[in-house]
Formats: C-alpha cells, structure tokens, sequence
C-alpha cells in the first residue's frame, strides 16, 4: 500500500497583501514549503510528495524542482476543491493520504511520523490533528459530541460566537484513506459564506457514513501554526530561530544574545564556536571548532574553518581555512578560498580568488579572480585590476611575493615567487622571480619653487 503525502500550496496568500505566493515566503531565507518537503523526507514514513500549485506556481516549482509531484489547481476554489487535483496521482485506492498545508512551516519530521503510525496503529479511517490555543480566531474549531468523538470542524467564518470560545483547533493536518478521500471530497459543496469548497467538510461525511475519524491532540501547539500574514510570518521564525539556536547551544554553542542570532536550519556548526550578537548563519554553511563568529556577521554557503576568528563581515559561498582572520569589516564572495593563517583586515574584499598559507592583506584591498600563494603580503590600498569593462582578467601571484602599498595589479598578470612590488606601482608586465618592480614617474623635487610662486626670497620670509 502506498503512502502519499498531498501539500496545499495553490492559494495566493490574500492575507500576506504582497506578490509573492504564500507558501514560497522565507523563514530564516528558505522557503516555508521547503521546510514541509524536507521534514517529509527526513521522516521516512511517506512514499510519494505530491504538491498542488496554482496561484503563481512557477515560483513554488521553481523552489522544489522535479523532487515531488505537482498537481494543478487553476482556480483556487478552496482546500477540498485543492486536494480534488491530485486525484488522478494518488493512485493506490486502497493507501493512506496524508495532506498538510503549504503554510505550515513547523511541522517537524517527529510529529509527521507519529501522526502516521497512530492514524495506521488505531486503523482510523481519518485522522485529524489538533492543537490547544490561547488565541484560536482564524482556525477550524473542533466540535466534540457528549462522548468527546469530533462531530464537525466549523471554520472561524461560520463559527457561532459559542463555538468561537473553543480553543482547540483544526492544524489542517489529517490523514485520510484514499478511496474514501475522494469519495467525500465529490459530495463537499460550497454552500458558505467563503463560497469554497472546504477540505474540512469531509468529517461530517465520513461520519456520516459511520467512518472511524480519530483526532490527534498535538502537545507543542507551535508547530502547528499556519502563516497567513507577514506578522504570523515574523512569530513562526523567532519560534524556529529559537528551536534552532537551542539545539546548538545543548551541542556546545556558546551564544551571546541568541535573540538576535539567526542560524539556518541546515547548518551545522561543530563544539566549542562561540557566535556573538546580529550574526546570521545560512544555506549550507559549515562552522568548524573553536571558530569565534560575530558580531554583525553574514555567513551563507560558507565553510569556516576550526580557529577562525571572523568580526563583522560578509562570507558568501566562500571556504575560510583554519587559524585565519577576518574583518573588522571584510567581504569574501563567490567562490573565495581563504587558505590557513590568513589574515584578511578591514575594508578587503575578495572574490572569485584563492590564498596559500599566511598571505595577509590587512586593510584596504581588493583580490578578485586572482591566485595567490603563500605569505604574500598585499600592502594597503593594493588591487587586481580585474575588469576592463568587458571581460574579467586572471592575475597570478606565487609564494613570498610583497605588493607595496597602492600598487595596481593589471590583469592578466602573473607576479612570480619571491618578487618585491613598489608602493604606488601600476604594473602591465609580469614580474620574473626574485625580481623588484617599480612602475612609477620618478619624483622630482624643485627647490625653492612656492618662494618663487609668491614672488618672495628666503630672507624676506624670515624678516617678516
Ligand atoms: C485552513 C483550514 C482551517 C485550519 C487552518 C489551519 C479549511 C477550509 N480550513 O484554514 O480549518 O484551522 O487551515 O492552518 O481547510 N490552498 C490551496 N487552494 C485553495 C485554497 C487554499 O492550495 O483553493 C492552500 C493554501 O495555499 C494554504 C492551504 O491550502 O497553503 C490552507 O489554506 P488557507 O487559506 O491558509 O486556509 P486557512 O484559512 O488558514
Ligand atoms: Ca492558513
């Protein structure tokens, strides 16, 4: 029998008031129905993911990929008239559906697989999720009869002010058998005041039809919440940021004001890192031991390697080497490869480059598309002249290479082992090893030459 898990993620998003689709809306830069399809997947309890778009789906199937199934919902006619679409996907009647909504990014792996095993466990025909609020308006209620068995779910919309004061509520989580899915679905109407077809009026049918609907009371009511508005979206991220920053600092994460610390929720950062404050950690990013990160640091895609020490900077999709310095104040980029004990200071920005062993460029410098041996020197003020315009251009540097101070480096260039560069060269030629290259005018100093300008000799200065 086969295990489906059906995403809503069609619906516009009315109450987020801006263009994106709702579903494809970041949590800590990566999008709320990534975080669905990955705790899907990490869960290991499903077999295929099918997610209906409609409402600008390019953008959502642009984020997933071919890694699920997509089923189409032109018109957005509601929940139940959206699980209706992936009907001729789920193709094993005699299978279990679990349905989630796209706008339930916390939802973890754990309660997935328990929800599943306790809907097969019980054999209930469906399942329904729910959770205590101390602010339910704008969910489901859940309606219980005498004996406690759900009788109905009334959306807020509907809800009788009696029912409003209920404070457990639908999560939009359920698992349904398949046959008995889309035969209810096929008798839902939308006779209400939303004029939808609601997924949540398959209850009444199936209990009508004496089905066995069991509930699940969810104990960590956070992850159940539904983003609807920019505000929910804001709540939902402090809870994840929490979650995770949690989680890091029982591993051995010191962290100084972990409010204002954002880690994404695939990185991983090994013991003994100390982060400081406004720090953000996202994408795949690696932080190895004993690295100190922060404050006022970005790091995205990057690997930092065990000792490094980086102060308020930006590292985006770069590798930093053990033992090696950044900042106050640097920007590595695109592909920089900072090698072990390095320094790279304040105002130097990198990219597209690589460094051997102690090579420092403490202040003021630009390094792109170069490579650079070990212990170079880049004085301040010195840059690879990369771009004429048009094209982007190679400069080569080897071992023990001093580049003075504002030297402009011409590419394509190639700078040998152990050459010295003049302060204030531009230099157009390569540099044999060994060599001293100065490109400079030669300075000429012309004696008494401001006396004369002001029509003034020497003695008159002094007699005055
Ligand atoms: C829904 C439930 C409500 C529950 C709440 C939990 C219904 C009728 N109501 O309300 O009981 O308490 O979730 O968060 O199901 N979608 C489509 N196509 C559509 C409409 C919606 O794909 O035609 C998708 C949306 O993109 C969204 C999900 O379904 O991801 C839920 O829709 P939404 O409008 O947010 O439902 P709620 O009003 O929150
Ligand atoms: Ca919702």
């Amino acid at each position: 029998m086969k295990k489906y898990a059906v995403i809503l993620a069609a619906g516009k998003g009315t109450r987020m008031k801006t263009e994106l689709p709702k579903c494809a809306y970041p949590l800590i830069r990566k999008p709320m129905i990534a975080y669905i399809v990955e705790n899907i997947r990490i869960s290991h309890v499903l077999d295929q993911i099918i997610v209906v778009v409609g409402h600008k789906r390019e953008v959502i199937q642009e984020i997933l990929g071919d890694t699920v199934e997509y089923a189409v919902q032109t018109e957005q006619l509601g929940t139940g008239h959206a699980v209706m679409m992936a009907k001729d996907l789920v193709t094993d009647p005699d299978g279990d559906t679990m349905i989630l909504p796209g706008d339930m990014p916390l939802v973890d792996d754990i309660v997935i697989e328990k929800v599943w095993k306790e809907h097969l466990e019980r054999r209930h025909d469906m399942t329904v999720v729910t959770t205590h609020l101390d602010d339910p308006s704008g969910y489901g209620r859940i309606i219980r009869n005498e004996s406690g068995y759900l009788d109905a779910i009334v959306e807020h919309h509907e809800a009788t002010l009696g029912q409003r004061a209920i404070d457990e509520i639908n999560t939009g989580l359920y698992v349904v058998k398949n046959h008995l899915l889309f035969d209810a679905l096929s008798r839902i109407t939308n006779e209400n005041s939303k004029h939808e077809y609601y997924l949540t009026d398959i209850v009444n049918i199936l209990k009508n039809d004496g089905r066995v609907i069991g509930t699940y009371n969810l104990k960590e009511s956070y992850k159940a919440m539904g983003v609807n508005d920019l505000y929910a979206l804001s709540v939902a991220e402090a809870k994840l940021r929490l979650k995770i920053n949690r989680h890091h600092m029982l591993n051995g994460v010191a962290m100084i004001n972990p409010e204002t610390i954002t880690i994404g929720h695939n990185v991983i950062i090994e013991e003994n890192v100390v982060i400081l404050p406004n720090t953000f950690i996202t994408g795949n990013s690696v932080i190895r031991r004993g690295a100190q990160i922060g404050p006022n640091t970005e790091i995205h895609e990057s690997t930092i390697g065990e000792r490094v020490v980086c102060r308020h900077s930006l590292v985006y999709n770069s590798i930093v080497h053990e033992d090696t310095t950044v900042g106050p104040f640097a920007h590595l980029r695109d592909g920089a490869n900072i090698g072990p004990h390095n320094r790279i200071g304040n105002f130097v920005e990198v990219k597209k480059s690589s460094t051997g062993e102690h090579t420092k460029a403490s202040h003021l410098a630009y390094i792109g598309d170069a490579t650079c041996g070990s212990r170079v020197n880049f004085g301040c003020g010195a840059v690879t002249v990369n771009y004429d315009g048009k094209q982007k251009y190679q400069t080569f540097i080897g071992d023990d290479v001093f580049i003075g101070c504002n030297v402009n480096l011409i590419a394509p260039i190639r700078i040998e082992d152990d050459s010295f560069i003049a302060a204030g060269s531009t230099l157009t030629q390569n540099v044999p090893e060994g060599s001293l290259a100065i490109a400079r005018a030669y300075q000429v100093n012309k004696p008494n030459y401001m006396m004369e300008r002001n029509g003034k000799s020497k003695s008159d200065k002094k007699s005055e």
